[in-house]
């Protein structure tokens, strides 16, 4: 797969806006890339739209070669379960589940059993140092514990891209290079395809891929 996503004349607004968004933007990405951005730029829109999580108002997006505004609800959702991972800034976690119930969701939701996802889950969550935390909820867990739990969910069910958004713009310095090392090392090894959102420099550099959103457009940096 050359281009993982390739973006044509995308436009969005949102109500009450004065000019939109977007008014014809294209691009095309065929590796990782890092995204930045003033507040307000779009970036958090643009990420939800190409991962079929928000509307465009017009335009083509294809994401690993098909074609997401195409294709009808019931087969969007299977691409982005099969495909697709979203890590946020916040957690976005289920506090009713356990960390490990968390992480094994996006395996059942594929039709694996509960003893299989549980024994997959199991071993990501100890993959990256939370062994000890399979049985806590979200709010007994820290901010950076419960990002790598997160990282850990979007990540189980072996998408080939996966998005992020400034997933660690809620950490301190420390946690922030844990929980990147950890979403790097599991990216490289499972050959995953990453989108970006964030304003450290420490992690754009880390990017061959870097890209600035101004005025709807995107420059390359
Ligand atoms: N659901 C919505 N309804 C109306 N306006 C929205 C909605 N979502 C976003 N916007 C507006 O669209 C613009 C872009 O928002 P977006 O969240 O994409 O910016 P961002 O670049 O991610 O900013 P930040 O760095 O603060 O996260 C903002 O002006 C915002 O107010
Ligand atoms: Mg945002």
């Amino acid at each position: 797969m050359n281009n993982y996503v390739q973006v044509t004349k995308l436009t969005k607004s949102y109500d009450g806006m004065e000019k939109p968004l977007f008014n014809g933007l294209s691009f095309s990405l065929d590796d990782s890339a890092v995204i930045s951005g003033v507040s307000g730029s779009g970036k958090s829109t643009l990420l939800q739209i190409i991962a079929g999580l928000d509307s465009s108002d017009s335009g083509e997006i294809k994401i690993l070669g098909k074609d997401i505004t195409k294709i009808n609800k019931e087969d969007l959702n299977q691409f982005r379960k099969n495909y697709l991972g979203f890590v946020y800034q916040f957690h976005h976690l289920l506090n009713d589940f356990t960390a490990v119930e968390n992480v094994m969701l996006p395996l059942q939701v594929n039709g694996m059993s509960h003893a299989e996802s549980y024994i997959a889950a199991k071993k990501i969550i100890n993959e990256v140092g939370l062994g000890d935390r399979l049985n806590h909820f979200p709010n007994q867990l820290s901010g950076g514990e419960r990002q790598r739990i997160a990282i850990c969910r979007a990540i189980i069910h072996k998408p080939k891209l996966i998005f992020a958004d400034e997933p660690t713009g809620n950490l301190d310095k420390k946690n922030s290079q844990l929980v990147m090392q950890l979403l790097f090392k599991l990216v490289k090894v499972n050959g995953i395809k990453i989108i970006l959102v964030t304003h450290d420099q420490s992690i754009l550099k880390k990017f061959k891929n870097r890209f600035l959103i101004i005025d709807g457009k995107l420059k390359k940096c």
